[in-house]
This record gives structure tokens, sequence and C-alpha cells, in this order.
């Protein structure tokens, strides 16, 4: 395909499903409304013309610079298309099957509440939480089968593409190991999820080692199965606390984490930039995508504000203005770089 037709066709793509996640929540919230009023109403602020001008500009810019960054090589265009399909329309349908359990959860205010059957035990307290209102949080399979369809969702289909955004800083910052062969550099995925960070990684670079570790047995089985479906070796996927990892000092020459800060209570952020900082070699990089912060985007306060207004994300309001670059510094980490996308923030960070 010609780049001009494989650029029409990833930004149609993109448009369709970000028409999709738009359709979804306009029809979710009106049957909400119809069947289940909130009981509470919500403070949330109104979005005027203005700022939807905005949100749509940035989604259009991120769109422009993912399909840049296949363009230069730094990953092959056909990342740009990777969906989990097969998981979408099987999913679909039970996640709107899940719809009224979350709305009676959220009326309720139940934000710790788990079936029975889901062990709880052994997981720091910050964690046993319905995130997003989620059904058993992050501890259940139909949790992980469903995750992927809703971040998808919530960020009108850009999530892997502010995903994707880790990818070029990851890749600039192994140059420093270019005498080494391929197979000896080990990268780190902290609190990889269902996988979709991993995956990209492998498919930028083919022969690296790949390492991933994450809270959630569920979770990480479906990154298990995500990550096999691909030809070459398996990441090596453990299942810890990102506060207490489980590798040697020095172990990595890169490390990345996607949408883990905002869901931390503070002390545990430091942790965790601790842990990143033992874990990393001198010389390597640590790479963070998050939420985007008051600092650098006021004019997106009103959503940031709604955010945890709207889904449970206990700890999200505190990080908005949480300074991660002092906490990085606090750490070790040097030569420190910050760059926005979208809905999405990045650290870059390199330890000396
Ligand atoms: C919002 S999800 C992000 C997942 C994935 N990185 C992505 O891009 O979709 C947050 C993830 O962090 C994991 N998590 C939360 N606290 C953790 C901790 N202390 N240690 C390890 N994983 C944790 C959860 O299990 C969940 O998979």
């Amino acid at each position: 395909m010609s780049d001009t037709l494989t650029q029409l066709a990833y930004q149609s793509f993109q448009q369709s499903k970000s028409v999709f996640g738009l359709a979804h929540k306009t029809i979710s919230s009106q049957l909400l409304n119809l069947i289940s009023p909130p009981i509470n109403e919500l403070k949330t602020n109104p979005i005027d013309p203005k700022l939807l001008l905005e949100i749509q500009q940035r989604l259009n810019r991120i769109i422009e610079t993912d399909w840049q960054d296949a363009q230069r090589g730094v990953y092959p265009a056909a990342l740009l298309f990777d969906n989990p399909w097969e998981d979408f329309f099987r999913y679909y349908p039970a996640l709107w099957l899940d719809t009224p359990t979350i709305w009676q959860r959220a009326n309720q205010k139940k934000y710790q509440d788990f079936s029975p059957g889901i062990e709880t035990e052994g997981y720091p307290s910050y964690y046993l939480q319905n995130f997003h209102h989620q059904t058993d949080g992050y501890l259940s399979d139909m949790s992980a089968n469903l995750y992927d369809l809703q971040v998808e969702i919530l960020f009108n289909g850009s999530a892997d593409a502010m995903r994707r955004r880790v990818l070029a800083p990851l890749k600039e910052g192994l140059k420093a190991f270019n005498s080494l062969p391929q197979k000896q550099i080990k990268v780190l995925d902290i609190a990889c999820g269902t996988g979709r960070t991993l995956k990209f990684i492998r498919g930028m670079l083919p022969q690296v080692s790949l390492f991933g570790m994450d809270l959630s047995p569920a979770y990480l089985r479906k990154a298990n199965q995500l990550l096999s479906e691909n030809p070459g070796e398996l990441p090596q996927l453990i299942q810890a606390n990102a506060e207490d990892l489980p590798y040697r000092d020095n172990y990595f020459q890169g490390v990345t984490s996607v949408f883990l800060f905002h869901e931390l209570p503070p002390a545990a952020r430091q942790h965790v930039i601790e842990q990143a900082f033992r874990v990393t070699q001198p010389g390597g990089v640590f790479v963070i995508c998050d939420s985007i912060q008051a600092i650098d985007s006021p004019e997106m306060m009103p959503l940031m504000e709604n955010f945890p207004a709207m889904f449970h994300e206990p700890f999200y309001r505190h990080y908005t203005t949480d300074d991660l670059v002092e906490r990085l510094k606090r750490a070790g980490f040097q030569d420190i770089a910050t760059e926005n996308h979208f809905m999405s923030k990045y650290w870059v960070a390199h330890k000396p």
C-alpha cells in the first residue's frame, strides 16, 4: 500500500474508533439517566465548545504523531492497526451486561466490592478498589477481558496511540547500549496489565528480552494470551508489587510504565520510582506514561476534575498536581524531560 493510502486507512481506522467510543458513551449515559438516574447528582463541570475543540485538536495531533513515528521508522506501520478485534466483538455484549451492575455499585458508592471467590488476601489495601467502578477491580478474568475495550471507549479509541508514545523515547534511550547484541537488552514494563505496551515494544524491537510485571494474576493471564499470539520469544511475566520489584539491581537497560501512577497513593508512587531506579542499569532509561496534569494542561482542568467524580479513582486528584520530576530526582534520576500527547503525559528519565 502506498504511504498516502496507509495514512488514509489509519486516519479512517482512528475516526471509526473515535465515533464508536463517543456513540457508546452517549447511549450509555442516556440509558443511565433513563433507567438508573444517579441518586446523588454528579458534581461535574460542563464541557464548553472551546474545550471540546481543544480535545479534538489534541486527538488529531496524537494521531498525526503516531503516523509520523511509524513513517520515520520508529516502529512498523502495522502496529498502528493492531487491535484486539476478536476480543472486542466477543466481549462487547458482556460490557453492556455488566453496565447495570456498575451503575448500581456507583449509585451505592460501593468502592471495595468483590464477588465471593475473589482472592483478596495479600494485596495492598489501596489496590483493593473497584477502580473505574470495575466489577471485581483488577481481580477477575472478566475484568481483564473487558479492560481494553473499556479503556478504548474512555479515550475515544486513542489508548494505544497514547501507549505507543513511550516507544520513541524508549528506543532513543536504548541507543546508549547499541554496542550490546539486541538479545542482551532487557526491557521491563511495570504494571503491564493486559500486555498491550509489551506487544508494541515487541513489534518495535523484535529481539530484545522483554519482562512484564503486575499485581493482577488475571491481567497477567490475559497478557500471556495476547503475547502468545506474537511469533518470537515470550516476555517473562511475573506477579509482584511494583513497590518491591523482584529483580536484581541494575538489571534492565529500559523500563516503562503506562497508566499506573494515577492509581497509586503518593507514597507508593515514590516507592515504585525508587524501585525503577534500583533495577535500571546506569545509562538506562525509564519512561512513564500517565494522565495529563494541572501544571501543563490547565485548560483541561474541567476534564481532570470530572474524571474522579464520574469514575472511582481515589488517588487521581492528588496525582494531577503531584510533581513526578521531583520524585524522579529524589530517587536519583537525571536528565528528565516531559511531553504531553492528547490526554497523557510522559516522563523520560535517565539513570546516571
Ligand atoms: C490502569 S491499569 C494500566 C495497565 C496497563 N499498563 C495499560 O497500559 O493498560 C493499572 C495496572 O496497574 C496494576 N497495578 C496497580 N497497582 C500496582 C502495584 N502496586 N504493583 C503492580 N501492579 C499494580 C493493576 O493491576 C493494573 O493492571
